[in-house]
């Protein structure tokens, strides 16, 4: 990247990934070291854009979040998240930070993946710091988990590594899963696009903390994991559809089961569920996956997503579709500021 004296700037692309196995718990929170290994699929919409340039001789980062100046808990996620990147150099100095988002932000789909990902790349890039797509992947995690898979293409696998602390940190990072030929997308129903009731961050924990299910819930991923791992080698769409489905819902019964309950599905999410139910009854293969959120994503076949997205576009409550394929990891770009 060619450098103007006095200023550092890069540009950095991610888009969001929705997982197919979910990552639903720390055990190390300060490292972001996850209880279960996850998978996911990266998209080709909804991309994160994220400039980041030094201000040397400022005593504070800046943060704007689509043109608005960010609130005190992102601007302080932000900022901590670049003090991991200036302990790792020999920089100081502060930046300012402008990220674009063209996922509704707290609707559950993941923004924050594309966010940190977005973030670390463009932030390594600027800061000078050399790291390869493992490492770059680590750091990513430090600023929200998902976003270690948004540094990759396509299918992704999150290892959860062992231990914690520093040797935890090591050996926890996101690789891809080879895929053959296959067409898989995901049919993607919006039915709220607000902000959520209860951030994944608290909900993730309190789960944790007081679901009787959660402990069943993670030790299903034991099988799950390496079944689904398998799957996505064979392109075998109907085995990780029935693992994803089974999986993000059992994610869901262990927070209905936390003392207070949580509840992220709102009846439209219900609807689609059924609806989903339906399809496959009709020959369709298609299955469910939800976040922390009412949304929902419906892995099929590309070619019966347009029957998919009609069939999610006519329930009650259902705002918005869209079409997800696999999409590209996080692209850093010159962004040299002249
Ligand atoms: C339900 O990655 O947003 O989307 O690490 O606390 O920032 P933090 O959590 P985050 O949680 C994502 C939860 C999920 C499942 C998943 O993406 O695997």
């Amino acid at each position: 990247m060619n450098r103007t004296f006095g200023e550092f700037s890069a540009v950095a692309v991610a888009h969001p990934n929705i997982a197919l196995l979910k990552y639903w718990g720390k055990r190390d929170r300060e490292f972001v070291l996850p209880v279960t290994g996850s998978i996911s699929m990266t998209l080709d919409i909804f991309p994160t854009t994220t400039r980041v340039t030094l201000v040397p001789g400022t005593s504070a980062d800046r943060v704007t979040l689509n043109g608005r100046p960010a609130d005190d808990e992102t601007f302080a996620r932000v900022s901590t998240f670049l003090d991991l990147v200036r302990d790792r150099t020999d920089r100081t100095d502060r930046a300012m930070v402008d990220s674009a988002n063209t996922a509704p932000t707290g609707a559950g789909l993941a923004s924050s993946s594309s966010g940190f990902a977005a973030l670390a790349a463009a932030a390594a890039a600027a800061y000078n710091l050399k790291l390869n797509a493992r490492d770059l992947s680590r750091l990513a995690r430090r600023g929200s988990g998902s976003a270690c898979r948004s540094v990759f293409d396509g299918f992704v696998e999150w290892h959860a590594g062992i231990g914690s602390g520093r040797h935890g940190d090591n050996s926890s990072f996101a690789e891809p899963i080879e895929t053959p030929r296959w067409n898989p997308a995901l049919a993607i129903a919006l039915v709220d696009t607000g902000p959520k009731a209860i951030p994944s961050r608290t909900a993730m924990q309190a789960t944790i903390q007081s679901s009787p299910l959660y402990l069943a819930w993670a030790f299903s991923t034991l099988h799950d994991l390496p079944a689904m791992r398998a799957a996505i080698r064979d392109g075998d769409l109907t085995t990780v559809g029935a693992i994803a489905e089974s999986n993000a819902l059992g994610m869901h019964a262990t927070m209905l089961a936390a003392r207070p309950s949580i509840c992220y599905l709102s009846p439209p999410t219900i609807s689609i569920l059924h609806r989903v139910t339906e399809l496959r009854k009709g020959g369709v293969a298609a299955y469910a996956t939800i976040d922390a959120g009412p949304n929902v994503a419906v892995l099929c076949d590309v070619s019966a997503a347009s029957q998919v997205l009609k069939e999610l576009g006519d329930i009650d409550g259902v705002l918005a579709t869209h079409l997800a394929r696999p999409g590209h990891g996080v692209r850093v770009y010159d962004g040299n500021v002249a």
